[in-house]
């Protein structure tokens, strides 16, 4: 649906992307997730049409973005990191509004924002809308011209607990409307929630595209968490000796240990623990989570 290859962008002496390569299924949630700064924006305002770029090629619908830009707009939705309105409309002048510029018949206005949960509140002004609320009216918007491909720069990032849930849940909603989401977040929960293939981007460089399954398999990393009753901080160096643990995240009465055998981890661990003289409190194994196996990533480099 999307391809891009060798993408590049530069902001004076600044190189926002350097070289970026992906691609995005049809029908997939491809979450495209990176720190402050990674670059998330800067590719999805040049894949919306907004800002030019230096370098690449962008292929969308089998199409070259740059010669058919606005025959591909046409099938293209963005919800944009800080969505601007008319506080002085309510959420029903405003759609009908963007209806008239995109000069979209189609879509019906009320269906719309009962599908974002706005319409007890169609007829106050956006001004007095809560966050959340403003959000779910943008991405009311940006479904508006019947997107094939919906661009969401952090939907959710910005939002209370509750806020979240109920953007997640829309974007999950989305799903079954079989078009191509691109969602950016630097909140990995979210990514790990609603998206089928992870694109992690940092300084301008993507450093892994996969299928979310595949990306747990090819990551299963082990990990043992374990809780002292006292602050273990003074004795962790005689911990990181075996041969078999590769890293150690300490937090206050509890640490992580990252182990590269699991087997032999499992058989060793309790006795290197009992080494330390201190009492365990608790321990258990678990799997690399998202968010894991993005601290390794990022790291690494
Ligand atoms: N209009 C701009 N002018 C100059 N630098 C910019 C501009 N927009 C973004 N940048 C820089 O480009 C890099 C990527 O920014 P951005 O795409 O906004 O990242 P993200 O959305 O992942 O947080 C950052 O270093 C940022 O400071
Ligand atoms: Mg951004």
């Amino acid at each position: 649906m999307i391809k891009v290859v060798d993408l590049k962008k530069n902001y004076g002496r600044v190189e926002a992307l350097k070289s970026i390569s992906f691609e995005v299924e049809k029908g997939s949630v491809f979450g495209f997730i990176g720190r402050n700064g990674a670059g998330k924006t800067t590719t999805m305002n040049i894949l919306t049409g907004l800002i030019k770029f230096n370098d690449g090629k962008i292929i969308i619908k089998g199409k070259d973005f740059q010669e058919n830009k606005q025959e591909v707009l046409k099938s293209i939705g963005y919800l944009p990191e800080t969505p601007t309105f008319y506080d002085y409309m309510n959420a029903y002048e405003y759609l009908r509004f963007i209806g008239e510029i995109i000069s979209y018949e189609g879509k019906n206005v009320s269906k719309l924002l009962e599908m974002v949960k706005l319409a007890k509140h169609k007829k106050k002004r956006i001004g007095a809308y809560s966050r959340g609320m403003k959000q779910r009216l943008a991405l009311a918007a940006a479904f508006m011209g019947n997107p094939e491909i919906l661009f969401l720069d952090e939907p959710a990032s910005a939002l209370d607990p509750e806020g979240r849930m109920e953007m997640l849940e829309l974007i999950e909603g989305l799903k079954n409307e079989k078009i191509t989401i691109f969602l950016s977040t630097h909140i990995l929960n979210d990514a790990e929630r609603v998206c089928n293939k992870i694109c992690i981007i940092d300084e301008g460089k993507i450093l892994l595209t996969e299928n979310l399954s595949q990306l747990y398999k090819s990551y299963i990393q082990p990990i043992f968490d374990v809780e002292f009753e006292e602050d273990p901080t003074d004795k962790i160096d005689l911990l990181k000796k075996p041969e078999w643990v590769e890293n150690i995240k300490e937090n206050g009465r509890k640490i992580s240990i990252y182990v590269k055998d699991l087997d032999y981890a499992k058989k060793e661990i309790l006795k290197e623990l009992s080494k330390l003289n201190t009492s365990v409190v608790s321990y258990q194994i678990r799997k690399s989570t998202l968010e894991d196996i993005f601290m390794r990533m990022v790291k690494q480099k």
